[in-house]
């Protein structure tokens, strides 16, 4: 199939802060020509740096947007899903408006972004979703909409990567624990959460005794974008310092 010369060309969700903007930095740093979405648009007037408004929960807006951005360019070569939504309401209280926003952002999102983009992935491409931990393990502490919207991302990388492998489109997701971000940091101080220890606890659950840096998270999304990663696809890769290899009852580095 016969593609619009020039570098690959990735879109970036979520691109305006955090995981997002370190995607959008490794990518460029391979090469590729990088178009950035974020609900928060940042209009620099340079299109190399330049974050496009676009709110991920509406279909019909991704798809408009992102047809946008194969008819300049010609092609879409990497979608990276990162936009999404935290939810800190415990079961008994979460309401359907919450419930469905949540859902609507994080897995509609992943989903009607990857059905947008592939349409331009003319001669194959790949796909990066953003999930977490928190898809494979429980939470608690009222991440029920999130955490379940994180293992629907699973779920959709394995149905989509099954589904398009003979279009050379690759689906895969990285799973990272905390990652020091915009949007994570402020979780530390609030004191409605384990009463202000989450911080604690949170890091009792990770070997490596930090949280990611959000460059590291997006090492891993830029290597299975990139070609090095050309035979793996419907892979969840975990990014997170050991926390899902940490049984709870697990002691780490024992004294000997
Ligand atoms: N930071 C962590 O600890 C952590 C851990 C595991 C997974 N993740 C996942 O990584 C991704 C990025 O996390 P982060 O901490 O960098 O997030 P963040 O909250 O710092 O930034 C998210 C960005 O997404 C944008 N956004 C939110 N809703 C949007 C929408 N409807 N349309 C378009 N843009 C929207 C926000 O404006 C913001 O710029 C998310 O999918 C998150 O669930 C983060």
């Amino acid at each position: 199939m016969t593609v619009a010369p020039g570098p690959r060309v990735a879109v970036v969700t979520g691109a305006a802060q955090g995981i997002g903007a370190a995607v959008v930095d490794a990518l460029r740093a391979d090469g590729l020509a990088v178009v950035g979405l974020d609900l928060r648009a940042n209009d620099t007037g340079d299109e190399a740096t330049a974050v496009l408004a676009c709110d991920v929960s509406d279909p019909v807006q991704l798809r408009t947007v992102i047809d946008g951005i194969g008819e300049r360019y010609g092609r879409i070569d990497v979608l990276v899903s990162n936009a999404a939504l935290g939810s800190h309401t415990l079961p008994d209280d979460l309401v359907a408006d919450e419930f469905d926003r949540v859902l609507r952002t994080n897995i509609g999102g992943c989903f009607f972004g990857a059905q947008a983009a592939a349409r331009w992935m003319t001669a194959g491409g790949s796909i990066v979703s953003l999930s977490s931990i928190a898809g494979t393990s429980a939470l608690g502490r009222g991440n029920l909409a999130y955490s379940i919207s994180k293992a629907a991302i699973d779920g959709l990388t394995r149905e989509l990567a099954v589904e398009w492998a003979p279009r050379g489109i690759r689906v895969n997701a990285v799973a990272p624990c905390q990652v020091s971000t915009p949007g994570f940091v402020p979780l530390l101080t609030d004191r409605t959460l384990d009463h202000g220890t989450v911080g604690t606890r949170m890091l009792a659950g990770i070997p490596m005794g930090r949280y990611a840096e959000p460059h590291e998270i997006a090492a891993a999304v830029a290597f299975l974008a990139s070609p090095a990663a050309a035979f793996i696809t419907g892979v969840v890769l975990p990014v997170d310092g050991g926390n899902l290899a940490l049984n709870p009852g697990g002691t780490v580095g024992a004294p000997r």
